[in-house]
């Protein structure tokens, strides 16, 4: 596929009229590389929380694109965001993922960085470079802006971006708030692993509530405590899945909620009443402060924010996943796991356990989720399998968008609008409109 056909075809990889979406974006690499360049070169990025670098010299380093971010605290307080890579010959400077250090010495030639990425040291500069190498114009270079919102740092490649709060408006920093709201800390122990997925896989799941009834019935019976899957929180009315009462949002009437919202961003699935169970403590919604912060529409929200285009916000946990896109096949899923800052030991411990049982490479939900998305992604490379479209009609042009409370919401049992969005909103990013333009051409409609 040619650069200028791939830009042509792009209004018609995603119909909002049919519900319908070309298979070819997961599985194209030219697109793939443009998604690198207009999506996540663009984007503010999640980098890490401010918890996990809090003395000087602490860093943590997270990819955008194919560049590798490190995340440093400054001796003043301050946060710096460097790219890993040495300004003499490109070595990384760095090879630790995360850690304390008093200056960055690359391992080629022994340049060395100070933790605001100046470049202090040169061996033998004075007979080497006889005078010549001004080392305050070599210093690492750094991400074009850097900003913290309640205490999650973000990055972006792009000098012309909105600033952080813009770009996340009320649905991304709500997203954020439903996790801040709680007073949390990063636990130690970042979770990564590989799945040989396309990334947009993993990240419209976020959204399907759907699937949750067949997928994970094994993993909702253990949660139900059964070894048949009985339980008495509803019943699946799918054929497949008759009789098998393993809750599911909408079929077994659990009240969903979907807000979708600039450039991309989408919460879906059900709210917090309907997914009320002994295993999450949801208590501190009843918080007044926490009421405040959230509003109305954010108290209810118990379902799955995205905050475009890879970081999942799973609020029970609570949980931040990143779906790093590696290539078209592969994407690194990683988990930043958060407790309340004052939990107890035996706190910390449980949360622990049930976050560890649910997602990343040991967790049940994660291995079923992962088994469809490895599926599906094989599937779009077939010549006969890739012509038949991705289906997303599930409540098409049924879902009136009620704008109130600075959000876009549709109230609903079940439905697919936010996945819909989530490709309308990739198209627009793809097509590298300017910012205005692109929130304009992202700003929800009336009817989805
Ligand atoms: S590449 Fe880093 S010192 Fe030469
Ligand atoms: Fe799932």
């Amino acid at each position: 596929m040619s650069a200028d056909s791939t830009v042509d075809q792009l209004d018609d990889f995603v119909s909002l009229e049919r519900g319908e979406i070309d298979r070819r974006i997961f599985a194209d690499e030219e697109l793939f590389e443009r998604e690198l360049d207009l999506i996540f070169g663009r984007a503010w990025n999640f980098l890490c929380h401010e918890s996990q670098i809090p003395k000087a010299g602490d860093f943590f380093e997270t990819p955008i694109g194919r560049d590798n971010v490190l995340t440093v605290r400054q001796r003043d307080g301050g946060i710096k965001a460097l790219l890993n890579t040495c300004a003499h010959r490109g070595n990384a400077v760095c090879r630790a993922e995360e850690g304390n250090t008093k200056a960055f010495m690359c391992t080629y030639h022994g340049w060395t960085y100070d933790l605001a990425g100046n470049l202090v040291g040169v061996p033998n500069i004075d007979s080497y470079y006889k005078g010549e190498l001004d080392k305050s114009k070599h210093g690492m270079r750094k991400v074009a802006q850097l900003d913290s919102y309640h205490g999650f740092v973000f990055a972006t490649m792009d000098p012309t971006a909105p600033p952080l709060t813009e770009f996340l408006g009320a649905a991304g920093r709500m997203s954020i708030d439903l996790i801040a709201a709680r007073n949390v800390e990063v636990l130690p122990g970042i979770q990564k692993f590989v799945i040989d997925c396309n990334w947009k896989f993993a990240v419209d799941n976020t959204f399907d509530f759907y699937h949750a009834q067949i997928t994970h019935m094994s993993a909702m019976s253990i949660i139900s405590g059964t070894q048949d899957g009985a339980s008495d929180s509803g019943g699946a009315t799918d054929s497949a899945g008759q009789d098998l009462n393993v809750p599911a949002a909408g079929s077994s009437g659990l009240e969903e909620i979907a807000v979708i919202a600039e450039y991309g961003h989408a919460i879906a699935g059900p709210t917090a009443s309907a997914i009320a169970s002994p295993f999450v403590d949801e208590s501190w919604r009843e918080r007044p402060e926490v009421q405040e912060l959230l509003g109305p529409v954010g108290v209810r929200v118990g379902g799955h924010p995205n905050i475009f285009p890879n970081a999942w916000i799973s609020t029970s946990g609570p949980q931040v996943s990143l779906r790093i896109p590696i290539s078209p096949n592969k994407t690194e899923v990683w988990w930043f796991t958060f407790a309340d800052k004052d939990a107890t030991p035996e706190q910390r411990a449980k949360s622990l356990w049930f976050t560890n049982h649910g997602f990343g490479p040991a967790g049940l939900f994660e291995q079923e989720d992962g088994e469809n998305w490895a599926q599906s992604t094989l599937q779009v490379h077939g010549p006969g399998s890739q012509q038949v479209p991705q289906l997303l009609s599930m409540d098409l042009a049924r879902g009136k968008v009620i704008k109130e409370h600075d959000l876009a919401r549709i109230e609903g049992t079940s439905n697919e609008h936010a996945q819909l969005w989530l490709y309308h909103s990739w198209v627009q990013w793809m097509k590298g409109l300017g910012w205005a333009a692109l929130r304009e051409a992202t700003t929800p409609p009336d009817v989805l």
